[in-house]
């Protein structure tokens, strides 16, 4: 058997970091179309918790696509690795004691329970942003979908790539018809129902 190497435990560690920024961590997965509204979503609530003195960091599909992924593209076997790579790092950032808000479309559920298994108990929390592709395709922010329909972009999700949704998300949210606004307090009030924050901070 061949033995890779050993995590090593430093003396700081994670608990350390929590204590000293004064609240638990997490990852906060965002996952939907193109167009969805995940970023945004993802944004504001990231705005939310910055405003109560929560320590975040938002990690965003284009955004990381320029740099370490900047290798990969759309194909099946790329896209696994994008979410692989990217749940490492979330988990890296979360044991930094850091709230971490991952927006991908991810759209692999195999590849979102991996994501979730490296987490500890209660560590991931999936949001669905259940956005009816019509709609997503209405929007077309970045003009994708209609570059996609003219057959200029292969393998787009939710026209010749498949797109698996959550069986049992923490949070499923339909991101039509209500405000980005809602759509994040929606998730602000989920940590503060399920004890990541009390009602305290909120006021703070
Ligand atoms: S994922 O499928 O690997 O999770 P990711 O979230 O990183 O995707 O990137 C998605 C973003 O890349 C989209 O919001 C869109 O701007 C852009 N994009 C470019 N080509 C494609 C494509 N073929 N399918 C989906 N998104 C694409």
């Amino acid at each position: 058997m061949t033995k890779g190497p050993v995590w090593h435990t430093h003396k700081v560690d994670r608990s350390h970091r929590e204590q000293l920024n004064g609240h638990r961590t997490c990852l906060l997965w965002f996952t939907g179309l193109s167009g969805s509204g995940k970023s945004t979503i993802a944004g504001l609530v990231e705005e939310k918790l910055h405003a109560m003195g929560k320590r975040t960091y938002l990690l965003d599909g284009d955004n990381v696509r320029h740099g370490l992924n900047g290798d990969l593209g759309f194909s099946d076997g790329d896209r696994v690795e994008n979410i692989r790579r990217i749940g490492e790092l979330s988990r890296l950032f979360v044991d930094a004691g850091i709230i971490t808000l991952a927006a991908f479309i991810s759209p692999f559920r195999a590849d979102r329970h991996n994501v979730r298994e490296l987490m500890g108990e209660g560590d991931f929390i999936e949001v669905f942003i259940d956005t009816p592709l019509a709609t997503c395709e209405q929007r077309d922010p970045k003009g994708l979908y209609h570059r996609a329909r003219n057959g200029e972009i292969k393998h787009f999700t939710g026209i010749d790539s498949p797109y698996e949704p959550p069986e049992v998300p923490e949070l499923r949210i339909v991101n039509d018809g209500i405000q980005p606004h809602e759509a994040a307090e929606k998730v602000i009030r989920y940590l503060q129902a399920n004890g990541y924050f009390s009602q305290q901070d909120r006021q703070a």
